[in-house]
């Protein structure tokens, strides 16, 4: 049988960013906080404070979401909005160049409305001074006219939620987020909850699949939603093509092994690093600017997308000077591990 169907991978399958053919993927989303699977914490305090919240007639307190990409921030808000019933603007930071643009969308939100804006921690600084007061006070100030005959004039803003969501919390100066009446954190999903979605989603899309099949996906998907439902997707293809429809355990292995995406779920990249760590630095521990330098990826990517799923499986450390490969990585690659000493003491 031969594999070139899948091959060469232009777009890596296991990239936790939105991909064009990530576009199909709005089907998918749920649209309901009980449709929201895992994150049992968030949607526990979610819940109460949209029923609070609607008991009282009020706007959400603002709301920041963090945490890797591909974990269903971009859902969640447009869940939060669906059952608080409220209309959702979407924008993100980097869109925003000015702050008139800031000023002219929050003009335009009514009551209660919610603004989603992703991407927050890359708003430049004029930008966000603009919403401390929008956030605050609802109201903001604007200039009008230069120089000598510039006037500053008050506008009062309906009261609206603003949902921020980001990769990294800690880049938020503390006036933006100290603004921030809830701030939740989402986690890597488990196996068993990427189960359930790619479950969810093989109904949806009225495909066959086995629950072998549906673990296999779920269990290289590396903890993220975006990537079970990306991989459910092409291993359906290839199901169609090169089987008889059927998503069956060794349907799904054979068409991810051709996505060269391993059965822990690390990809080329994922390997590269760690195989890098163990034998350029001799295990580490590795700035991750030198790491980035070596892998020859940019070190936000290494640290956003890469990292957080290696460092839940085990694979890697963090220390205060750097990374380093733990043992299980060693066993991963079939390298045997002979205790993390340094170059010196080996000599
Ligand atoms: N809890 C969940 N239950 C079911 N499906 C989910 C869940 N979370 C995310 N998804 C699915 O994963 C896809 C990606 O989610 P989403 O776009 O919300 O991620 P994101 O965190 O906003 O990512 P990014 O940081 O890249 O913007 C969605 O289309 C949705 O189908
Ligand atoms: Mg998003």
């Amino acid at each position: 049988m031969s594999i070139d169907y899948f091959d060469p991978r232009e777009e890596p399958v296991l990239s936790a960013s939105f991909l064009k053919e990530d576009e199909g993927e709005h089907s998918l989303r749920p649209r309901l906080l009980s449709e929201y699977i895992g994150q049992t914490k968030v949607k526990e305090n979610l819940s109460v404070f949209i029923e609070a919240a609607r008991m009282r007639g009020e706007a959400l307190d603002h709301v920041l979401l963090h945490g890797p990409p591909g974990l269903g921030k971009t859902t969640l808000a447009g869940i939060i909005a669906n059952e608080m019933q409220v209309n959702l603007r979407i924008t993100s930071g980097p869109t925003i160049e000015r702050a008139g643009d800031l000023a002219a969308l929050l003009t335009n939100l009514q009551e209660g409305d919610i603004l989603f804006l992703d991407e927050i921690h890359r708003l430049n600084r004029s930008v966000e001074e603009i919403l401390y007061s929008a956030m605050e006070d609802y109201a903001i100030d604007i200039i009008i006219g230069k120089g000598p005959a510039a006037n500053s004039i008050r506008l009062d803003l309906p009261h609206f939620t603003l949902i921020g969501a980001t990769t990294r919390a800690g880049q938020l100066s503390a006036p933006l987020r100290d603004r921030f009446g809830i701030t939740l954190r989402l986690e890597l999903y488990t196996v068993e909850e990427l189960a359930e979605i790619i479950t969810r989603s093989a109904g949806i899309l009225e495909t066959p699949i086995e629950p072998e099949g549906v673990w296999e996906i779920a269990s290289r998907s590396r903890g993220t939603p975006r990537i079970a439902n990306r991989m459910f997707r092409r291993v359906r293809d290839f199901a169609q093509v090169r089987a008889d429809g059927l998503i069956t355990k060794d349907v799904a292995d054979r068409a991810l092994t051709a996505l060269q995406v391993d059965h822990k779920g690390l990809d080329e990249l994922d390997r590269r690093m760690l195989r890098s760590i163990i034998e350029q630095y001799n295990g580490g521990p590795v700035g991750l600017e030198t790491l980035a330098a070596t892998v020859n990826e940019e070190a936000v990517t290494l640290e956003d997308v890469y990292e957080p799923y290696l460092l839940q499986q085990g694979f890697l450390t963090r220390t205060p000077r750097g990374r380093c490969a733990a043992p299980k990585a060693y066993e991963h690659l079939g390298i045997p591990f002979m205790g993390q000493m340094s170059l010196e003491s080996i000599e």
